[in-house]
């Protein structure tokens, strides 16, 4: 197999398996972000993408795909089950995203996640060119990072966290703490959302591994005595921001935004949300806000209308089945108790959509609600903010999603205070147009300066910085 100078190693291969047009299986790029931002790295640099194929016991060679080599890892339905919906969704997305859901700590789930953190680590370590580089991808696969040093000690290693790192008083509970960061230790360059996770983080390494740490660097001590210095830093992710703007351009797409009101019954106001089906995202709250302001009269069924898109995720996770039967008993005694014959309070979307569908939807949406309880970054209110370039519309931001650092002319909002949210929905309906083009440009700037080229600029940099500082010294 040719070698690849940059492996990019994913929970998710960036395509998904589809029925073609023969009926044959084919696949199909999939829409994420972290694909369009890493696709002309790639192709430049002899890239190779290791991750999972979407479907369990499916086994397939390495293949090419547009100037790609993707190495496919397969998985078992029972490795799914205690690696993916177990380790990885039911320990470490509700531990680190603030303990909003129980974390279950089941021996049985870390085995097959050191397992599977192996499989992918070897599959790598086959494919990346001597002195290479390999970048990991999320807290699936945090062990990887030590495994390949230890199969591949020539090679450059980054680790890119997407989702928060939790405060050490939450960390601590995690009964493989050790493990977990030893195996994070492994990398070169660790990446995360915000300041405050890569501070969170070297808490927690000073506290479990006793290890110094001075400002973004960390001295790991070798097994020879000698230390070695990893860097630990935020590098805020973002979108691929002038894809975007192209497609709100696009005169399909701004017709479409206009049938979509026309479709709601023409509205004078219409709120947006989309989310994955997720108990992170504050879905919950955010109902609660708007039947309250319903109930109260403050707003009208008809004259305001909420459409929320939830986009199904992980459904064979238990906190995501009831979270989806919460919310759709919420959505139906909500509109059972306020909708018309002609008008409905919530239109409400257990479905995905395309990205130019979500594009006419942003720019049907006068108010966008982003409301998350705690998110490593949030993209959907940075793709609110690049599709406006007419400067209106109002971003309602939670002050615990990642983007809230950036995005700091949003309305911020703290989503535990429902009364806090309803007043802030109430000044997004009435803020004049004015205030919503200042707030709308300055965020608008930071959207289009810091897209995600750069995100994958600035980390891969860093890289090849360690690389060339390494053969300096030999
Ligand atoms: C978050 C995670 C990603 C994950 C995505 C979708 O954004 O940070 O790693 O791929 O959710 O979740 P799924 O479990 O469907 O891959």
């Amino acid at each position: 197999m040719p070698e690849a100078e940059l492996v990019v190693i994913a929970n998710r291969l960036p395509v998904d398996r589809i029925a073609g047009d023969d009926g044959e299986p084919a696949w199909r790029r999939s829409p994420g972000g972290l694909v369009t931002a890493l696709e002309q790295v790639m192709q430049k640099v002899d890239g190779a993408w290791v991750g999972w194929a979407g479907k369990a016991d499916l086994d397939v060679e390495p293949f090419d795909f547009d100037g790609t080599r993707l190495v496919p890892v397969s998985l078992s339905e029972e490795e799914l089950e205690d690696y993916y919906e177990g380790f990885s969704n039911g320990t470490i997305w509700p531990l680190y995203h603030d303990v909003i859901a129980t974390p279950v700590y089941k021996r049985s789930w870390w085995d097959a996640y050191v397992r599977v953190n192996r499989r992918f680590a070897e599959a790598a370590s086959e494919v990346v060119a001597p002195g290479g580089f390999v970048w990991v991808q999320d807290y699936q696969l945090q062990l990887v990072p030590q495994m390949l040093r230890e199969l591949r000690p020539d090679i450059v290693i980054g680790y890119f966290h997407h989702i928060p790192f939790p405060a050490y008083g939450l960390y601590a509970q995690l009964p493989w703490r050790r493990q977990v960061l030893e195996g994070l230790l492994g990398a070169d360059v660790i990446g995360f959302q915000r300041v405050s996770d890569a501070g969170n983080f070297q808490r927690s390494i000073r506290r479990v591994l006793r290890h110094q740490t001075k400002s973004d660097t960390i001295s790991v001590p070798q097994p020879d005595g000698t230390t070695r210095t990893a860097i630990a830093k935020a590098y805020p992710i973002s979108i691929d921001a002038q894809s975007f703007i192209e497609l709100a351009q696009d005169p399909a797409i701004r017709a479409r935004a206009v049938e979509i009101r026309e479709q709601l019954g023409n509205p004078s106001k219409v709120l947006l949300g989309v989310d994955r089906l997720d108990y992170t995202k504050g879905i919950r709250h955010r109902l609660k806000a708007f039947g309250e302001l319903l109930e109260d009269g403050r707003v009208e069924v008809g004259d305001v209308t909420l459409v929320q898109v939830a986009s199904p995720s992980r459904p064979g996770v238990e906190a995501y089945q009831d979270l989806r039967d919460e919310i759709e008993l919420t959505v139906g005694r909500i509109n059972g108790d306020y909708d018309t014959i002609h008008h409905t309070a919530i239109r409400y979307l257990h479905q995905g959509f395309p990205r130019e569908e979500m594009v006419a939807l942003y720019l049907a949406a006068d108010v966008m609600l982003v409301t998350a309880l705690r998110d490593g970054m949030n993209l959907v209110a940075k793709e609110y903010v690049a599709v406006h370039a007419d400067n209106r519309g109002v971003l309602m931001l939670s002050e615990f999603a990642g983007a809230a650092d950036e995005l700091s002319s949003a309305l911020l909002v703290n989503p535990h205070d429902i009364d806090g949210m309803k007043d802030a929905v109430m000044r997004a309906i009435e803020m004049s147009p004015a205030e919503q083009s200042r707030r709308m440009r300055s965020m608008r700037r930071r959207v289009l300066e810091n897209d995600v080229e750069r995100w994958g600029r600035r980390f891969l940099a860093d890289l090849e910085h360690i690389r060339s500082q390494r053969t300096a010294a030999a």
